[in-house]
């Protein structure tokens, strides 16, 4: 039997195993781990990312055939400025080139994209390709991927509180009607179902930062495979192991 039979074999053998009734809806992704494996194979850290931008196509066409609905990935945290300016700079010309090469795509599958963070310290260039990638895409209803950027949790909730104690200040709301629903109103991820799964690639075991309100019940699965080494294969596992649990 070839190489390609038994591996087809082997993913079919996974997808039976799936319980298409307790497919997660929505899934979040810490993708780490490009850099070393770029520096495993003696190669510059960029190499690792374009790979990783190829991973996200497939990990994105995996969860719609599954029947997941959101995609969130963490594409770039608050920490990754700390990173060297050329790192930083190919990062963010990436981010622009993607989103050019692929936008048209992402539309015709009524996929909507929407960038979650802070986007104040990017280039207008990418601010624009974000702005106009969103306003193209935003009616369409079959899928949602959330691309986190320049994004910290602890950020993202200290803004909710500076801005429901303003809301308090004027007037508009009462101290003692801020409870959990109307905490969710203002968080960047407002009317978007928290996720059931999380999954970090590449072995590492925190959440780093990643959605602290959102992950407070999701399950999370680590896998030991680096994010340019990950494939639907993985994702199936994932899914697996997620539906093995008991929730
Ligand atoms: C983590 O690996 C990965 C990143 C910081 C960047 C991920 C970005 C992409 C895959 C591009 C996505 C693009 C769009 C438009 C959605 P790392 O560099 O932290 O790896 P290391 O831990 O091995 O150093």
């Amino acid at each position: 039997m070839s190489l390609g039979k038994i591996i087809d074999n082997k993913h079919n053998a996974l997808s039976k195993r799936i319980d298409k009734q307790k497919v997660p809806e929505h899934v979040a992704i810490i993708m780490d781990g490009n850099g070393r494996w770029a520096t495993n194979k003696r190669l510059p850290r960029k190499y690792g990312h374009k790979r990783g931008v190829d991973v996200l196509k497939e990990i994105l066409k995996a969860s719609k055939k599954l029947g997941c609905k959101v995609l969130t990935v963490y594409a770039f945290s608050t920490e990754n400025w700390t990173r060297p300016t050329e790192e930083v700079d190919f990062l963010i010309n990436l981010f622009s080139e993607v989103l050019r090469n692929e936008i048209e795509e992402i539309h015709e599958e009524s996929t909507k994209i929407k960038f979650i963070g802070d986007l104040n310290p990017f280039p207008e260039t990418l601010k624009k390709i974000i702005s106009s990638s969103e306003s193209l895409t935003k009616n369409n209803n079959k899928f949602l991927l959330n691309v986190c950027v320049n994004y910290g949790g602890r950020q993202e909730i200290v803004k909710v509180a500076k801005e429901l104690a303003l809301k308090s200040s004027s007037g508009e709301i009462k101290p003692s009607e801020v409870n959990e629903e109307l905490f969710n109103s203002e968080l960047l991820t407002r009317g978007i179902k928290d996720p059931e799964l999380l999954i970090r690639t590449s072995g590492e075991k925190r959440i780093s930062n990643f959605l602290l309100w959102q992950l407070a019940y999701s399950e999370i699965y680590i896998s030991d495979v680096l994010w340019p080494d990950f494939n639907e294969f993985e994702f199936l596992k994932a899914i697996i192991d997620y539906q093995s649990r008991n929730r």
